[in-house]
């Protein structure tokens, strides 16, 4: 057969030989039963495009065919180069580094610059990065007086939230997202800034006066600095729970396309200010479903009360009477989340400063028995990263409802990271989902007098 031919063959198997220029690239042969036509559909990284499926239509004035998908079930929303998850397998990677490695060798500081930047810094890159989110931990002290008019109670997500909101009013030039020292000045504070908010939110309701930044402590030692420093002069963070904290951090840095990195790159797609994208974020992340559930998950092992008391729980659990198993199962993951494995061995080093949290006993017992429980397995339900945290942050005297913003602080690099990508893809343009209306058709106003129930 000549060079420029290949042999190919019809849908009914039929061989024949075409130019090879005549070769479509892989694609997905849609045939429409309502009119007999086939429609190649380019399939390109095992993706097709949806608005290609525009092109199957009935008529001229038909709009052509939507994809359906409630919940972005199997809807990829954008290209990215920065998380990797492969669900079944329990793989976890930042930009290629597995997640395991980044726990035990990197530190979140140098973790956030890589999932910001695409690559690992060098020394004096880190130094400067350090430097630079180090010199932006303070708020102004407007911010303070801004924070001390919430209510006492207030949950510490809620002042998180409406505080890193406020930033926006204070840096009016963070507007200039497309400068881009513009952007690399707001990652800063807002990294710099998390920790500090989150502090000043927790003495708030304590009613104990706010603790600056101290510019010499690492980024957690700081952090602890901040929330526990009392009348001594220096105060001296524990390694052993800065370490902790820091690899809790690392592990939450980013999680691909989630709700809150979704709700960033939406609100971000209209070109809204990082402060209000990421307070948006943090919204989006303080729901029980998302970040909530480590808060959640401890709520139900002091419900549940002792190990003995477990078979009981589970079976309400399967039966619907109980609610879902807080910390269990994932939409990503259908194996073992790797997070929660590395945040089991941390919890072993914690627990020799702090001493042994005795819920860890009856989650140890949640996990065993579910794990063995047709429920769990037939749905491939395994413990995701809420479920061992919790009992890590209680017992280094986090209260319960501060734990969400615990992941909010770290999880901020992913959201920048994140927005920059949304932000710089040709691509992208504001979010705007197209929806399946089944209402009614045209319908004439009544008057109230008229109108029936
Ligand atoms: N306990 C009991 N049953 C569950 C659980 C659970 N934790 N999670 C899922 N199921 C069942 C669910 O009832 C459904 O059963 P069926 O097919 O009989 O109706 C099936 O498993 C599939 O559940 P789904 O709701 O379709 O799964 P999803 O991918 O939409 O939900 C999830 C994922 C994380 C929201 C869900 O597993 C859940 O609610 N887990 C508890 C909350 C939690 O731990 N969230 C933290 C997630 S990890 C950190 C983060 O993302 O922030």
């Amino acid at each position: 057969m000549p060079d420029n031919l290949v042999i190919t063959q019809n849908r009914t198997g039929k061989q024949y030989s075409i130019p090879r220029e005549m070769v479509m690239p892989d694609h997905l042969m849609i045939i429409d039963s309502r009119t007999g036509k086939e429609y190649p559909v380019p399939i390109t990284n095992g993706t097709i495009k949806a608005t290609d499926l525009r092109e199957i239509k009935v008529s001229a004035e038909d709009v052509g065919i939507m994809s359906y998908d409630p919940a972005f079930m199997n809807t990829a929303s954008c290209q990215s180069k920065i998380t990797f998850i492969d669900g079944d397998k329990g793989i976890l990677r930042y930009r290629g580094y597995p997640i395991e490695q980044l726990a035990e060798k990197s530190t979140y500081l140098e973790t956030a610059y890589l999932i910001i930047h695409g690559e690992l810094p060098t020394k004096e890159q880190l130094q400067q990065w350090t430097h630079n989110i180090t010199m932006h931990t303070m708020l102004h002290e407007n911010m303070k007086k801004f924070m001390e008019g919430f209510h006492p109670n207030a949950h510490p997500m809620g002042m998180l939230i409406s505080t890193v909101g406020a930033l926006s009013t204070f840096y009016p030039e963070s507007r200039q997202i497309f400068d881009e020292e513009s952007r690399k000045l707001q990652t800063f504070r807002l990294i710099g800034k998390m920790p500090t908010i989150a502090a000043y939110a927790y003495r708030h309701r304590l009613g104990l006066p706010y603790v600056y930044p101290d510019n010499e402590l690492s980024y957690t030692g700081n952090f602890l600095n901040m929330l526990y420093k009392m009348t001594e002069l220096k105060y001296k963070p524990d390694p052993v729970l800065a370490k902790a904290l820091d690899i809790l951090f690392i592990l939450h840095a980013d999680h691909e396309q989630n709700c809150s990195a979704n709700a960033m790159r939406s609100i971000g797609s209209s070109h809204a200010d990082p402060f209000v994208a990421t307070a948006g974020a943090a919204a989006a992340l303080y729901g029980p479903l998302h970040g909530g559930a480590n808060e959640q998950v401890l709520l139900m092992l002091k419900e549940i009360g002792s190990k003995a008391k477990v078979p009981d729980f589970i079976k309400r659990v399967k039966s619907g009477e109980a609610g879902r198993l807080m910390g269990f199962g994932h939409r990503i993951y259908k194996n073992y989340d790797p997070r929660a494995k590395v945040i089991k061995e941390t919890a072993d080093k914690v627990f020799e400063v702090t001493g042994r949290n005795p819920l860890l006993d009856i989650a140890l017992e949640l996990e065993r028995i579910a794990l063995e429980d047709d429920y769990f397995v037939k749905r491939k339900l395994y413990p995701n990263v809420d479920f061992y945290s919790g009992i890590i942050y209680q017992a280094m005297g986090f209260p319960t409802d501060a734990f969400t913003v615990l992941f909010a602080i770290p999880r901020t690099a992913g959201w920048i990271a994140q927005w920059q990508e949304m932000l710089l893809d040709p691509e992208q343009k504001i979010a705007r989902p197209r929806q399946l209306y089944l209402g009614h058709d045209t319908r004439n106003y009544v008057p109230s007098a008229k109108r029936t129930s």
